[in-house]
């Protein structure tokens, strides 16, 4: 055990409440079920395993018409794969952007030789479907849509199902980085119309890093038939085909983060449904911002837009945001600095994952002690 022990010492040497972006605190009976022994991922009990994570992913996400895959990556790899796989090389898309996602979705568009075309909103807005028609209406040839659901730099959950609507409705396909809304916030794939909508493991489903979950619709694949030089990795047509004939993937996938999203989807059932579960984050996200507007402190983002995973605070006058986190370290909490352009103005308490009622009124009290003191000099 000594050895278990010295790792610890390395990366845990004070144990400290997560309230993160990610990754963030993993319910315990995901971290058990995660210590079972391997076995390989061509065997029926991983088929099993695959199988049945998938299918209770599908209804967690109301997509019984389109596919779930799970594959071996951190949601950015969603991302690439929307680009390469259903936009023509050199073929444009609008990418949407309310703060650092945005712009590194505009990245990956880019660097993979696409061409962006931008729909920008001051930081702490969302997008509202009015701008996105008239954005669709003056750039008619672009094959997709980027949407960051909730933006995590930001706090601000974008309208979706709206701006969805306006997409279909104008014949595009509608790529959704849900990577810090899949799990907290709502998502019904199939009514939506929702082409690719991924996320990543380590937020709100409260799991270790290492696994990008999606669910893909028909048209996304078709489309995908017509790109060539798709790559291998991000071949999501390779995915499909595997799932197909195997219930696994291509490569290695990571078998413990798909055990832990299976215990946490039968977890979520245990408590009631989606819809409890999502009451949960609602309600948690309520005393959240009722606690930082009781230390008078501002909200980042526009009211009515407020993420259900992430509450982005302007640092008070005069105090940056790399002191209050080093503050709150100091005193047992991981909160996290400010994201982007607004990294020193702001910082953020996340709310994704592992966290009781009892931790949040710590979180507060502590807060408001190291408040007052950097204030006072
Ligand atoms: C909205 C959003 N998109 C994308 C990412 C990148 O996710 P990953 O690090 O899992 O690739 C993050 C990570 O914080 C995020 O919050």
């Amino acid at each position: 055990m000594d050895v278990i022990n010295e790792v610890k010492a390395m990366v845990w040497p004070k144990k400290r409440k997560l309230f993160t972006a990610g990754p963030v605190a993993c319910f315990p009976e995901v971290l058990e079920a995660m210590k079972i022994q391997m076995f390989s991922h061509r065997s029926p009990e991983y088929r099993e395993l695959h199988r049945d994570t998938t299918k209770r992913l599908a209804e967690f996400l109301e997509a019984k018409k389109s596919t779930v895959l799970l594959i071996p990556a951190s949601g950015t790899g969603f991302m690439e794969a929307s680009v390469r796989n259903a936009v023509s090389y050199g073929g444009k898309v609008l990418v949407t952007i309310i703060g650092a996602f945005g712009e590194r979705y505009r990245e990956v568009v880019e660097w993979n030789g696409r061409h962006a075309v931008v729909l920008k909103k001051n930081l702490g807005e969302p997008v509202l479907p009015e701008e996105l028609d008239d954005a669709l209406k003056k750039n008619p040839d672009v094959e997709a849509v980027t949407i960051t659901y909730n933006e995590t730099s930001t706090g601000v959950l974008n309208p979706l199902k709206e701006l969805a609507k306006v997409a279909k409705e104008r014949g595009k396909l509608v790529f959704v980085d849900a990577v810090s809304a899949m799990g907290a916030a709502d998502i019904k794939v199939d009514d939506w119309g929702l082409d690719l909508v991924f996320a990543s493991s380590q937020k709100a489903f409260g799991i270790p890093p290492g696994l990008a979950m999606a669910a893909v619709s028909e048209e996304f694949f078709e489309k995908a038939k017509n790109v060539p030089e798709r790559g291998w990795y991000f071949d999501l047509l390779l995915y499909r085909k595997y799932l197909e004939e195997q219930w696994s993937t291509p490569s290695t996938p990571p078998i413990p983060q798909i055990i832990g999203l299976n215990v946490i989807l039968r977890i979520i059932e245990k408590m009631g449904g989606k819809y409890s579960w999502l009451k949960m984050y609602e309600e948690r996200a309520g005393k959240i911002r009722r606690h930082v507007i009781e230390l008078n402190l501002e909200l980042f983002a526009k009211p009515g837009y407020y993420s259900p995973t992430i509450t982005v605070i302007k640092c008070p006058d005069g105090i940056d945001s790399t002191t209050i986190y080093d503050a709150m370290r100091r005193y047992g909490f991981e909160i996290a600095k400010g994201y982007g352009p607004v990294k020193k103005t702001t910082f953020r308490i996340g709310h994704m994952g592992y966290i009781s009622d009892g931790d949040i009124e710590e979180l507060f009290t502590t807060l408001k002690k190291v408040l007052d003191k950097l204030k006072s000099g």
